[in-house]
């Protein structure tokens, strides 16, 4: 049974001002995160050619980067680090003097109120771009827990504000809250990139990232696309690990995941507008097929409506700026 005439939606459409009083979904630039790529050298600004705006920084331009982030009203950056040499067992990754540790140190005494959030894998640190040591041809699960402990540990110890664990492997959330917390840092955050699905969408942030598998794909811990039980038998699982805050990535492709997580756990829920889903807007937009600005405006309110609290997107600067103006 129709309301009509009773009801016409239209009439809280018909003026700028009523729109935005009825709005029900904002993105506010308290919640969105800019990812950094942190490389070797003094310097250092490589642009990536799949993200046009985007560039792998040295650690001393990621820390100028991280003011340029403060103005624009950005106040939480992920960071990931490209090291100077790859091995097998990916060893620069628990470095005490490594990557990140060193653009922890710098961006902190650049911007000491940005939030550090770091990720925790071992894809940048490998010669073969798994996301763990290998066994066979085969990322094997429980050895590379260690050295994913070991990492988040590293992190922590130079100053980072909550550690990510993006590799998928099983019971690394739980085994990098034990070591955290026997190493007194027991008030340091989680976030879990809980439901990582092995994405067609992450293209360009391994060459960003230097993080291609040498063989082989990442279909055997990163998760399948069809599922949405799974993603949430995930999430319980790093939930009950010690995860404080949960991730979907990619966003876009995966609405209803970041839905039923938000509703089923009630916890904070991140989620990660990926690498090529902010290359396929830019060249669209470089093409004039489609607006930047609306585009982008349009797909984080999307990944907000959804569920989403914490946006992790490459525009956020843009994003940021505007929202100011
Ligand atoms: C792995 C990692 C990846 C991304 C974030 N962390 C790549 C992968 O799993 O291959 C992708 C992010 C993006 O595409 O923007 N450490």
């Amino acid at each position: 049974m129709s309301r009509f005439p009773a009801y016409r939606p239209r009439r809280m459409r018909r003026r700028d001002a009523l729109r935005r009083l009825v709005r029900e979904t904002h993105v506010v630039a308290d919640q969105l995160v800019q990812p950094l790529f942190v490389v070797p050298g003094t310097n250092v600004e490589n642009p990536v050619p799949s993200m046009p705006g985007i560039a792998q920084l040295s650690v001393d331009r990621t820390a100028e980067e991280c003011r340029r982030l403060v103005d624009a009203g950005v106040s939480s950056v992920l960071l990931f680090g490209v090291p100077e040499e790859k091995d097998a067992h990916g060893s620069g990754a628990v470095a005490a003097d490594g990557i990140i540790p060193r653009a922890l140190a710098a961006i902190r005494r650049a911007t000491p109120d940005m939030l550090l959030i770091t990720d925790v894998c071992l894809c940048e640190y490998t010669d073969h771009g798994h996301c763990g040591v290998l066994r066979d041809g085969e990322v094997d699960n429980d050895p590379t827990l260690d050295v994913l402990a070991a990492e988040a540990l590293a992190h922590a110890r130079a100053g980072a504000d909550i550690v990510a664990p993006s590799d998928m492997m099983d019971g690394r959330v739980g085994a990098i809250r034990r070591a955290l917390d026997a190493a007194g840092f027991t008030h340091l955050p989680i976030l879990s990139y809980a439901a990582k699905f092995a994405s067609g969408f992450y293209g360009p942030f391994r060459d960003a990232a230097g993080s291609t598998p040498a063989f082989g794909d990442r279909r055997g811990y990163q998760m399948d696309p069809a599922n949405v039980e799974e993603a949430l038998r995930e999430v319980a699982l790093d939930v009950e690990e010690g995860a404080d805050m949960v991730m979907v990535k990619p966003a876009l492709p995966y609405l209803d995941v970041i839905r039923r997580v938000k509703e089923r756990f009630g916890y904070p829920v991140a989620a990660y507008q990926v690498s090529g889903e902010y290359a396929m807007i830019k060249a669209a937009a470089a093409n004039g097929w489609i607006d930047e600005a609306r585009a982008v405006d349009e797909t984080l309110t999307a990944i907000r409506r959804a569920g989403a609290d914490v946006v992790i997107t490459y525009f956020a600067k843009d994003v940021a700026r505007g929202l100011r103006r």
